[in-house]
Parts: structure tokens; C-alpha cells; sequence
């Protein structure tokens, strides 16, 4: 077996026994059941991690992550995710979490052809196109990239609120506040870009839904 692999399979024993040790009925508890309160996308980027940089144990959180945490509404993964979470799970809170330094977005900024993964990269040229004014005014290539994380963050969550599984859990006054934060991938801090919706009224007037 390679080392890495043996590595992470002896982690897991390791992590098993001192997590017992320190609480012993902590797995038998898991077993129960899941009632986290908060639904992640995150970005499958491997510098982060959306448990251990918020502080969350198992069970605390729902976690759905792709190349830069995209919400595309045609997505049949997203939305299944996303309607188990509100619809079962109940969460109360929904964060987008954008990195600085994302590689999704940054080839979005760019032209060259990756393969299969440009269709998926299209959807962030998408948010490129839609800030174009303010983003070809920042000069600087890379206060432009971090100003792009940032918008996408923000079109991801008005993406969230116009999808009609968010609209009908705010239409039944299911309580449902939707985030939108900026992770710093060199500092390690989370910053809340004060993306914070919790109903339909803010969208654009022909992305309201009436039930
Ligand atoms: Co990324």
C-alpha cells in the first residue's frame, strides 16, 4: 500500500480511539441522527476544509462542495442537496464561503482552454460579464481576481434565493438566512462579505416567485 494511503487509514484509528477516550457515547450519539443547523458550499478547493475552519464537529453541518462554490440552478446535485438540507434537514442558515486565490475563478479570468471543466468555468465568466465595468477598472490583475471572488460569492447567494426550494421555505415563513463570506486561503480568516439574505424582496422584481 502506498504510505500515503496506509497513513490516513492509521489516522483514522488514531482519531477513533482519542475521540472515544474524550467523549465515549460521541459515535453512539452520531448514530441517531443529523439535525445541523447550517448548509455549506464551499469550494473543493483541499485548503478549505469547511468543518475545521469554522470550528464544527460532526453533525453540525451540512456540506456541499464543487469548483468554486457554485450554485447553478440547473444542478441536479445542488438542488438535491440543497432541498434535503432545507426542506428535511431544516437548516436555519445557508453560507456561500469563496476563497481568495480560487483556481475556478481565476481561469475564468483568463482564455486557455482547461478541457471539459471550461463548461462548468462558463458560469463564473458569466459573473465576470455581469461586473465587467467594475472589474476591468481595477487595474491591478490581482485586486481584480480577489474583487471577482468576491462578486461571485455574491451571485452565488442571490442564485440560492432565487431558487424555488428557498422562495417556498420563505413563502411558509420557514426561517432561512442565507450568507455569503470570503475565506483568506494565506491567513486563515473568514470574512463576512455582508451578503445576508432572508427573503425574496431583494431579488430583482422578475425572479420573485408567488405561491
Ligand atoms: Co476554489
Amino acid at each position: 500500500m502506498p504510505d500515503f494511503y496506509r497513513k490516513i487509514i492509521e489516522n483514522n484509528k488514531k482519531w477513533v480511539e482519542e475521540t472515544t477516550l474524550n467523549d465515549p457515547q460521541f459515535f453512539e450519539r452520531l448514530a441517531q441522527g443529523q439535525q445541523p443547523p447550517l448548509l455549506w458550499i464551499g469550494c473543493a478547493d483541499s485548503r478549505v476544509p469547511a468543518n475545521q475552519i469554522i470550528g464544527a464537529q460532526p453533525g453540525e453541518v451540512f456540506v456541499h462542495r464543487n469548483i468554486a462554490n457554485m450554485v447553478v440552478h440547473s444542478d441536479m446535485n445542488m438542488l438535491s442537496v440543497l432541498d434535503y438540507a432545507v426542506n428535511v434537514l431544516k437548516v436555519k442558515h445557508v453560507i456561500v464561503c469563496g476563497h481568495y486565490g480560487c483556481g475556478g475563478v481565476k481561469a475564468a479570468m483568463g482564455n486557455e482552454s482547461i478541457g471539459l471543466i471550461d463548461n462548468w468555468i462558463r458560469h463564473i465568466k458569466d459573473v465576470y460579464r455581469l461586473h465587467n465595468r467594475e472589474l476591468d477598472a481595477i487595474e491591478d490583475k490581482q485586486e481584480r481576481f480577489d474583487r471577482f471572488v468576491e462578486l461571485n460569492v455574491r451571485e452565488q447567494v442571490n442564485d440560492l434565493a432565487k431558487t424555488s426550494i428557498v422562495q417556498n421555505a420563505w413563502n411558509h415563513d420557514q426561517p432561512l438566512f442565507l450568507h455569503g463570506v470570503v475565506y483568506g486561503v494565506g491567513s486563515g480568516i473568514i470574512q463576512d462579505l455582508g451578503v445576508n439574505i432572508s427573503n425574496n424582496s431583494e431579488l430583482d422584481e422578475v425572479y420573485q416567485l408567488s405561491f
